[in-house]
């Protein structure tokens, strides 16, 4: 289990192409991807829809590495043992979202799942509070939910990375610290130094001419190296 300060590349299968999703998932993990970041959207929570437990249930067979899956859900509570029987490893659902969040994050980690919570742009970090002893993972999202390619948001967003990982000291926890939405190379250096340690992308991986230098560079290396 990889500690709260190593840094970990999740590419977002958002970005990928997904009339060729084997060979995806395959160039991914080759690339040397730490997870697969599976953004689920119901087209309620946010305006999009992307794909449910059965899109997650084609993949899992060709994924050695974790899968993190990141509910945009308004009832994921609805749908969370059609996620853990899809052999999703890690199960992210919003604070936002319409469910009892405690008994959710509790039904995630029951199942011998990783939890994660995760909290919107507009939404105070203050509403994770109640939570915050019980996660495996805090997602902040640095943009508003629903579509990739979307511009990193600074300003509203590092603070509450800093708040976190300011709490998560205080408090002796040992969560991730995620964030996702206009994450690159220049994003997740910003991101990082705030507290940050897993970087979600999809634009910026799945569009590089060159997917394990972009990950290579994501992970703080030298494009040399
Ligand atoms: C929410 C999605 C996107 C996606 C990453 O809209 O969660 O943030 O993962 O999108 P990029 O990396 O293309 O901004
Ligand atoms: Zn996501």
């Amino acid at each position: 289990m990889s500690d709260c300060n190593t840094r970990i590349i999740a590419p977002s299968i958002l970005a990928a192409d997904w009339s060729r999703i084997r060979d995806e998932v395959t160039r991914t993990e080759n690339a040397g991807a730490d997870w697969l970041h599976l953004d689920v959207m119901d087209g309620h929570f946010v305006e999009n829809v992307s794909f449910g437990p059965q899109f997650v249930a084609a993949v899992r067979p060709h994924a050695a590495i974790p899968l993190d899956a990141h509910l945009m859900m308004t009832h994921p509570d609805r749908y969370l043992d059609r996620f853990i029987d899809a052999g999703a490893d890690r199960i992210t659902v919003h604070v936002e979202a319409d469910h009892d969040v405690g008994e959710t994050l509790a039904r995630i980690r029951a199942a011998g799942l990783g939890c994660g919570l995760a909290l919107n742009p507009a939404t105070p970090f203050e509403a994770v509070l109640p939570w915050l002893d019980r996660i495996d993972l805090l997602l902040v999202m640095t943009v508003v939910p629903g579509f990739g390619g979307q511009a990193f948001m600074e300003e509203e967003t590092m603070p509450k990375v800093a708040a976190a990982r300011a709490y998560r000291e205080d408090h002796d926890l040992a969560w991730h610290i995620e964030v996702d939405g206009g994450i690159d190379q220049r994003t997740a250096v910003i991101a990082a130094a705030h507290g940050a340690n897993v970087m979600v992308a999809g634009t910026a991986l799945y569009g590089a001419p060159d997917m394990a230098q972009a990950i290579l560079k994501m992970r703080g290396g030298s494009p040399g190296e």
